[in-house]
């Protein structure tokens, strides 16, 4: 990597966003927790400059998290922000104290110095304050760069040895220039070139794992889902024909996806890909189980049977490939080769499978760096966004007892939700949208007879990360539409109703 910058985790939870902020400007970022690298390690891996998060905790602690003191001293150009940029003071010789009552938080006037951290910067602009100390006495060499009413020393600097700290938050988009002055760090003060794009990742990472791979046969499980799948275009570029897919048909996926994913991969991009088809296995695990952890955990443990037995009966592989990606790299907090995409997804493969080594090509991109790649490769537009869609699958979207005849009540009732709500142009307002078959029955006229049948729940989030989701606002039309043909066209479904919960206190899906 030519051109790389670190982002040291002090704890806070933008590690990842200001990493992706600066990879939008080109410019490759690495996260790494404040504790897990010294001094020397990050003047050997040739960083261009180093951001500093912010983090829940106060300088002051003697237990909050902390680096050496002699990062400050690499002459390599640092960044620190809220937490960071105290911590950045302190290690320099300032102090930080309590805010009291000019504590910050929201949207904030803001006030800079002319420098090359605020290039472009207008004198007065708005900024993201959240902040219970700040810096009450600046280190030796160091000057203050930008103020607010409340806070004195909204950012520092010390042009010669290039480190700058702002107490506010420049990689939310409350702050109106952050761009600009994350810009202005990487470029101006950094040196950065904006050398990393999607087109150099792709070739390079074919490149890597056709020499990585060669003579070796691969094994992936794909489920379909965009990083499995993008895993696997890119791994038959680099090994072709010595790449096998196994796409694990558990029957829990929703309408016509199974035959959509077989006729991608296999059809299409002619690759070598097993579909085994496991209805029935998977049912007869979940019969009379109710409990949604229970079938989690139950499917988890199937899928991961049937892989087991599928490579055993293949035979002669020596690399496991997975889909793992940068977050989940991140989240695991381990940072290696040996991280198990698991998610709560399948439960992980197991560790009892024996492969020489695993692959995992994606694992320095994040969800839209992915989407990108997988758009390059070809990869059709329904495949690239598909929404998010748990491992388990239409079993937790079928309340109680999974059975055949329920999930085809709820694929039905879904496929005509999904219909609908694209036909009207609505899917770019929701994030993710589905169908939940409750174990509700009622009562229902149909012709002239009573009819006792089921309650169909539709659900639509609106989120940018699934944490917290908005139930999104469909307009009635299509609510109208969607409940009037799933009545009069999946017998057995008298009623349907629109969740209007968000989340929290409601989870997305129902179980
Ligand atoms: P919840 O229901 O927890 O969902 O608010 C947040 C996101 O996670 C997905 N989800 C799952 N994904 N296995 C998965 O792979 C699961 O067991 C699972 N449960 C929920 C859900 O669809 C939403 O996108």
């Amino acid at each position: 990597m030519e051109e790389k910058i670190l982002v040291l985790n002090f704890g806070g939870q933008y590690d990842q966003l200001i990493a992706r902020r600066a990879r939008e400007m080109h410019v490759y970022a690495e996260i790494k927790p404040c504790h897990e690298v010294t001094p020397e390690e990050i003047r050997e891996l040739g960083y261009q400059g180093i951001i500093f998060t912010g983090g829940p905790n106060s300088v002051s602690q003697p237990e909050s998290p902390r680096c050496a003191p002699e990062i400050l001293e690499l002459g390599i150009p640092i960044l620190g922000i809220c937490y960071g940029a105290q911590l950045m003071a302190c290690l320099a010789g300032g102090e930080v104290g309590g805010a009291g009552t000019r504590s910050e938080y929201g949207k904030t006037a803001l006030r800079v110095e002319e420098c090359p951290l605020f290039q472009k910067v207008p004198r007065e602009s708005v900024c993201w304050m959240s902040h219970t100390d700040f810096i009450q006495k600046l280190p030796a060499g160091f000057s203050v760069l930008a103020s607010t009413e409340n806070c004195p020393c909204a950012a520092l600097g010390d042009e010669e040895r290039r480190l700058y700290g702002v107490q506010f938050h420049p990689e939310v988009t409350h702050t109106a220039c952050g761009q600009q002055i994350l810009h202005n760090f990487l470029f101006e003060i950094c040196g950065c070139r904006g050398l990393w794009n999607m087109e150099d990742v792709l070739s390079q990472t074919i490149e890597e794992y056709r020499e990585k791979l060669a003579g070796k046969k691969v094994l992936l499980a794909l489920s379909g889902g965009v990083d499995s799948s993008v895993a696997a275009l890119l791994l038959q570029r680099a090994v072709g024909e010595d790449l096998t897919c196994v796409f694990v048909d558990h029957g829990l996926l929703r309408k016509g996806e199974g035959d959509l994913i077989e006729e991608t991969f296999r059809g299409r991009f002619g690759l070598n890909l097993v579909r085994v088809n496991a209805e029935e296995r998977f049912l007869k695990e979940l019969s009379g189980v109710t409990e949604p952890e229970k079938k989690r955990k139950l499917i988890g443990e199937e899928f991961v049977r049937v892989f087991e037995e599928e490579a055993k009966r293949l035979g002669n592989i020596q690399v496991l490939a997975q889909g793992t990606i940068y977050p989940d790299v991140i989240e695991s907090g381990k940072g290696s080769a040996a991280v198990i995409k698991s998610h709560h997804n399948v439960g992980g493969l197991p560790d009892v499978m024996s492969f020489e080594s695993i692959a995992e090509p994606l694992r320095q991109l994040f969800k839209d760096e992915v989407r990108e790649m997988g758009t390059r490769l070809g990869l059709p537009k329904e495949l690239v966004w598909r929404q998010p869609f748990p491992g388990p699958g239409l079993a937790v979207r079928v309340i109680g007892e999974v059975t055949k005849e329920r999930l085809e009540l709820l694929r039905e009732a879904d496929a005509i939700f999904r219909q609908e709500l694209e036909a009207a142009g609505q899917e770019a307002k929701a994030s993710q949208y589905f169908a939940v078959l409750t174990s509700l029955k009622s009562v229902g006229v149909v012709g002239d007879a009573r009819a006792y049948g089921y309650t169909v729940a539709l659900r639509a989030v609106t989120t940018d990360d699934f944490m917290t989701a908005e139930w999104t606002r469909l307009p009635y039309e299509v609510l109208e539409k969607a409940s009037s043909r799933i009545t009069n066209e999946v017998p057995g479904i008298t009623r349907v109703v629109y969740d209007v919960t968000s989340k929290p206190p409601a989870t997305v899906e129902w179980e």
